[in-house]
């Protein structure tokens, strides 16, 4: 059956590295035979300035007819200073709530070809592979009450709930836990029990569902200890599980590792499958139009939803593979860039891994 593929290409860098994306698409389209649609769609600020909200109702019809969307980033100066339901993070925050996309996948994978790009040692980050899952639709991002009150004194006090039921944090757990058994079945869970109830009541339940998984050696951490192992000893981690608030801070720090974080992928997944694609950075608009930001990130993001929407592993490889001999031929954007290596644009990134993937 004809899968149905939503593009999203947002603002700023958004359109570039999207286009590079879609290149690779097209062109699994054409050599390997992939059944794929694929239908522009706007999210974000684009969509604030078309069709006055940042997830129009256009784009929610589009989005829950697709069997997966392909996103490149939101966000820009232009939009900071609108209400804040207009902006556009609220778009994105909107599109993972609407279609349940509970289960976030940031992998921190450090190619070889770019360990010095990385702010630490190479010894310190030489092989490593983290795979964060992280909360998505839960935690402080959603929980009510919220807001900015006047307290009695006149003052203003601006509040925010975190909170987590049993259920959410038992599918995030489970989605974790079966990661972990495809890789190398170690599980971390980051949390701040010492402190929140609502890590009190997380660890107990990822500790329940851990009895499901004898064969996965679960482990606790609280999160600042977390922060610190992960600049200190990243190596000590297979898969970290953690709530939205944690895994949305963790996952920076995370790709930083890796040397730039214009080479991270992640994944946003319904119980089904269906799910949202994204480099994990934004929409750079220092250097939006420029054709310099690397496209890589956005590309990554293809294999993963080859790999989880479309159950197509081979394809996911090879695209994976095609990266890899790009890098191998000394290609590189100003962000992963080093001496001796040859420097290149979007555009060219793109076309070498068509090449590469042709070839
Ligand atoms: C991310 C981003 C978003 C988040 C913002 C843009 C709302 O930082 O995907 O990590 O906080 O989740
Ligand atoms: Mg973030």
């Amino acid at each position: 059956m004809t899968a149905k593929i939503l593009i999203l290409p947002g603002d700023g860098i958004g359109p570039e590295i999207v286009a590079e994306a879609v290149k690779v698409l097209e062109c699994l389209r054409q050599e390997y035979g992939l059944d794929v649609v694929l239908e522009q769609g706007l999210l974000g600020g684009c969509a604030v300035d078309a069709l006055g909200a940042p997830y129009p109702e256009q784009t929610q019809r589009q989005a829950r007819a697709a069997d997966a969307i392909l996103l490149g980033a939101v966000g820009g100066p232009k939009w900071e200073q609108i209400e804040r339901p207009l902006r556009p993070e609220r778009g994105l925050l909107a599109i993972r709530a609407d279609l349940e996309l509970f289960a976030n996948l940031r992998p921190a994978l450090l190619y070889p070809q770019l360990a010095s790009a990385s702010a630490l040692k190479p010894e310190i980050v030489a092989g490593l592979d983290i795979l964060i899952v992280r909360e998505l639709n839960g935690d402080i991002y959603f929980g009510q009450p919220r807001g900015i009150r006047k307290l009695d004194n006149g003052e203003r006090e601006g509040f925010n709930t975190m909170r987590y039921s049993s259920s959410e944090i038992e599918r995030i757990a489970r989605v974790a836990f079966e990661a972990a058994r495809k890789r190398h079945r170690k599980l971390c869970s980051v949390d701040k029990a010492n402190v929140l109830e609502s890590s009190e009541l997380w660890r107990e339940v990822v500790e329940r569902v851990g009895a499901d998984y004898p064969d996965v050696t679960l482990s606790h951490m609280y999160v600042d200890n977390a922060a610190m192992q992960l600049v200190r000893a990243p190596k000590q981690f297979d898969v970290i599980v953690t709530g939205n608030l944690f895994g949305d801070i963790l996952s920076d720090c995370a790709a930083m590792l890796t040397g730039s974080i214009g080479m991270l992928p992640s994944a946003s997944l319904d119980r089904n499958g269906k799910g949202l694609y994204e480099p994990i950075h934004g929409s750079a608009p220092d250097i939006a139009g420029k054709g310099m930001a690397n496209p890589l990130a956005t590309i990554l993001s293809v294999a993963m939803l080859l790999r989880y929407s479309l159950n197509r592993l081979d394809l996911a490889e090879r695209v994976e593979a095609a990266v890899g001999q790009v890098l191998d031929q000394g290609l590189r954007t100003l962000d992963i860039s080093a001496p001796g290596m040859t420097a290149v644009g979007t555009q060219a990134m793109g076309d070498a891994v068509v090449a590469a993937l042709a070839g």
